[in-house]
């Protein structure tokens, strides 16, 4: 497995894989690997002849008073992660490297991006999309791999992708969770022991929401104050937001019919978690 800095290093080993007819699949991340990445990074070794891994703590999606400084970074055990997944090559930029002195085109995605995460981060996914846009044009892979655990951002990305006629297909790949209930972040390690145990009211709301709606739920209300009931029984939870929307739209709904999101953002002392089921609902109940 190789490990490159530059933008050309990746584009020469990309040319040499294309010249061979090799397939290419990117799996971006920003490092501080768990199950989580590491079940996209399996995805991709799978589905294509060479995997492409980028890690890359991207500064132009985080808020002025957000986490970037103090995301968790370890590029060693990142590595091993990689390797032994079957990654053939991590792209491991400096922000230079991705935003040069003179930096200032952006895209950015409007509508979709003002909901959910985006009413409490403005800017993050035009950041995420800046970055995103940036390693499908560094890399220019057939295949990338997002997880479901960032709905709202999966969701874009496949909009971007179709809006601007980029050729890359878009996988998702399902939520991995700790035993517990608790789904895998570079974040959970912000987390007191205290915090840790608050923490599983997320996945306590999400699965009761997640009942109420296989039992035949259909009023996104009712299954919205459930959740939120369930979350403020936890003393060290501060809800940003509990919503059922439209996958496709990121708008709110009243019925759960079609292609629905339901996604909560939680602050857990200092940290702020998210956690979301989606689901199909081919007809409501009688
Ligand atoms: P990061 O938070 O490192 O996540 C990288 C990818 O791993 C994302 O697609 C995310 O949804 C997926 N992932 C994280 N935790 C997961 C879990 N528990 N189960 C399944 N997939 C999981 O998301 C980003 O980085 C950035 O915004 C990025 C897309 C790299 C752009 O900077």
């Amino acid at each position: 497995m190789m490990l490159v800095h530059t933008v050309n290093e990746v584009r020469e080993q990309v040319k040499k894989w294309r010249s061979e007819g090799l397939s290419v699949g990117l799996v971006p991340t920003m490092g501080f690997l768990h199950e989580g990445h590491q079940s996209l990074i399996a995805a991709s070794v799978k589905e294509n002849d060479r995997t492409v891994v980028s890690i890359f703590v991207n500064p132009t999606q985080f808020g002025p008073n957000e986490d970037f400084e103090a995301y968790p970074r370890d590029i060693k055990k990142d590595m091993a992660l990689c390797d032994e997944t079957g990654a053939d090559l991590i792209f491991n930029p400096e922000p230079e490297e991705m935003y040069p002195d003179g930096f200032c085109t952006y895209t950015n995605i409007t509508g979709m991006s003002d909901a959910l995460c985006g009413k409490s981060r403005p800017i993050h996914f035009k950041g995420v999309c800046t970055v995103v846009s940036k390693l499908f044009n560094i890399v220019c892979p057939d295949m990338a791999y997002f997880g479901e655990k960032d709905a709202q951002q999966l969701a874009i990305i496949k909009r971007m992708v179709k809006d601007m006629n980029i050729p890359i297909e878009i996988k998702g790949c399902p939520i991995v969770r700790e035993a517990d209930g608790l789904a895998k972040s570079s974040r959970n390690t912000y987390l007191s022991a205290s915090e840790r145990e608050a923490a599983l009211i997320l996945s306590k709301a999400i699965f009761a929401g997640r009942d109420m709606v296989k039992a035949g739920e259909r009023d996104a209300k009712k299954v919205v104050e459930a959740m939120t009931e369930i979350i403020k029984s936890e003393p060290l939870a501060a809800i940003d937001y509990v919503e059922m929307v439209d996958v496709e739209t990121m708008q709110s709904i009243d019925v759960i019919e079609g292609n629905i999101l339901c996604a909560i953002a939680v602050k857990i002392g200092k940290t702020r978690l998210i956690d979301n089921f989606n689901d199909i609902i081919h007809q409501a109940s009688p």
